[in-house]
């Protein structure tokens, strides 16, 4: 387990510890999933992993915007995205599929979690299936995090989830990333004091990038989470269970405020 705090002025910076939940899973720890009736929910048959690369760059930086642009959100009613009318206090940025997300839901009833997400057909069957099973807590946003997070309140959220993100690994397309100093800021204002990025990533070169990128930004306490440790109290994401089944390395970092 390694750990440094960014934020070298911030002497008090605690270090936590995090406790693990109940399956061991090839000697990594997870937390259980809810399980999800594909049969009642089929995913739809053509799945693309990306869409428009277009959709994931901030809309000031397009000379073009194409149909189909992620709507640019400023303002928010919350009585339109969840059932019980409250605010959100997690944020799953780029949720996919949403296993992580609905689980989470399902767990802590009292808190609401709303997933973010670019994708059209993620967001509608995420959609469909929080109406059906009756959901409460939970809402999902189509929306580029690339365009800021004004619609969300400063000093709101507990845990903001950066899980397996960003598709574009190569150097060409970084200005694709949404996580940059911009967006660090943003982060910052909106989570409470003491409230957590989590950030996970199979791509080596992603994980240094999140590293050097938070160290610049200098205002998070930063560790990075040993796999194999317990540390990470949450259950895996689509993308998770995909690595852990294949084998793949993947890393963790948790920041807080
Ligand atoms: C590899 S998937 C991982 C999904 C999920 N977090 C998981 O771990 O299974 C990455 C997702 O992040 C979404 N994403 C990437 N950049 C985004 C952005 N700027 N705004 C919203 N969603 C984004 C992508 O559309 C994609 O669905």
């Amino acid at each position: 387990m390694r750990g440094f705090c960014v934020n070298y002025g911030m002497t008090e910076c605690e270090i936590f510890f995090i406790f693990i939940g109940n399956i061991n899973y090839k000697n990594i720890m997870i937390t259980k999933n809810i399980e999800i009736n594909y049969n009642k929910y089929p995913l739809p048959d053509r799945k693309r992993h990306h869409t428009n690369p277009s959709y994931y760059i901030p809309i000031k930086e397009l000379k073009f915007v194409p149909t189909g642009y992620p709507q640019v959100i400023k303002n928010i009613n919350w009585k339109e995205y969840f059932a019980n009318h409250k605010p959100p206090k997690q944020l799953d940025i780029g949720c996919g599929r949403g296993l992580f997300l609905l689980t989470l839901a399902e767990n802590d009833k009292d808190s609401n979690i709303l997933g973010i997400e670019v994708r059209q057909w993620c967001c509608d069957w995420l959609d469909n299936y929080i109406v059906n099973e009756s959901i409460e807590n939970c809402g999902i946003l189509r929306y580029c995090v690339a365009n800021g997070l004004d619609f969300i309140s400063s000093d709101s959220i507990n845990e903001i989830f950066y899980l397996f993100p960003d598709p574009w690994v190569k150097i060409r397309h970084r200005k694709r990333r949404a996580f940059n100093l911009d967006f660090l800021e943003e982060i910052y204002r909106v989570l409470v004091t003491d409230g957590k990025l989590y950030l996970a990533t199979d791509i080596y070169e992603v994980h240094a990038y999140h590293l050097k990128t938070l160290k610049q930004f200098n205002r998070f306490c930063v560790k990075e989470v040993d796999n194999s440790a317990n540390e990470w109290t949450l259950p895996p994401t689509n993308k998770e269970l995909f690595c852990i089944k294949e084998n793949i390395k993947y890393y963790k970092i948790i920041a807080k405020k």
